[in-house]
C-alpha cells in the first residue's frame, strides 16, 4: 500500500467513492446530494493536505487533514477517512490514520480530534479507540442518520504530545 498526496488525476475515483460514501447518510454529515464542487472544496482545497492510499491503480482510501479552529486553537488539528467498501477490514484506514498522526507531529500539531464520529459507526468507534482515541463528549442526537433517525455523535480526541523521558 503507498500512502501520498493525491494528485488532480487521483480526483475522479476519490469522487465516486466520497459521493457513494455521504449518499448513503450513515457517516458523515455532507448532505447526501452534495456537489462535486462542494466535496472537493471541504476534501482537497480548504484542508491543509490531502492524502490517497492505493495498491497499484487501485483506490483504497482517502484522508483529509486540517487546523480544527482558526488562531490560538490552531494546533489541534482534524481528519477525515474513508476507505472502498471492497478493502476494508484489512488496515486500510488504520494505517491512513497512523500516518496522519504521523504528518501531525511533524508540523507541530500537538492533538487530534475528531468532531463528529457518528455513534453507531462502531467500526470507525473501535478502530479510533484501538489507536488511542478517547471519547470525550458525546452529542445526544447530532447526527440525522438516514435509516436510524436522530442519533448521537461523539467527539474523539487523541494528545500527540510526546512525553519526555523520566
Ligand atoms: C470506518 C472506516 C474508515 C474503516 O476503514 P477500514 O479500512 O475498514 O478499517 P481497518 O481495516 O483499519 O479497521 C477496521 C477495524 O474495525 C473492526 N471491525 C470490523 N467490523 C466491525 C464491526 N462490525 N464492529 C466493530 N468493529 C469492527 C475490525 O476488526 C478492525 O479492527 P482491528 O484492526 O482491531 O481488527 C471505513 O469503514 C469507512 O470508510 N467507512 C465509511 C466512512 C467512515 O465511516 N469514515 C470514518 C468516519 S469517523
Amino acid at each position: 500500500m503507498d500512502i501520498r498526496p493525491l494528485r488532480d488525476e487521483d480526483w475522479p475515483g476519490v469522487w465516486a467513492l466520497l459521493r457513494a460514501t455521504f449518499a448513503a447518510g450513515d457517516t458523515y454529515t455532507f448532505p447526501p446530494d452534495s456537489s462535486e464542487a462542494d466535496i472537493r472544496k471541504a476534501w482537497v482545497e480548504t484542508p491543509l493536505a490531502t492524502y490517497v492510499a492505493r495498491e497499484g491503480e487501485t483506490l483504497l482510501g482517502t484522508y483529509f487533514i486540517k487546523p480544527n479552529q482558526p488562531g490560538l486553537g490552531s494546533h489541534v488539528c482534524n481528519c477525515g477517512y474513508v476507505v472502498a467498501p471492497e478493502s476494508r477490514g484489512r488496515g486500510v484506514a488504520a494505517a491512513m490514520c497512523e500516518h496522519s498522526q504521523q504528518f501531525a507531529r511533524e508540523r507541530g500539531f500537538r492533538a487530534m480530534q475528531f468532531n463528529f464520529v457518528v455513534a453507531t459507526n462502531v467500526r470507525a468507534v473501535k478502530l479510533w479507540e484501538r489507536l488511542g482515541f478517547a471519547v470525550v463528549g458525546r452529542l445526544p442526537g447530532a447526527f440525522h442518520h438516514r435509516d436510524l433517525g436522530y442519533v448521537d455523535a461523539l467527539v474523539m480526541y487523541k494528545s500527540l504530545a510526546v512525553s519526555s523521558p523520566p
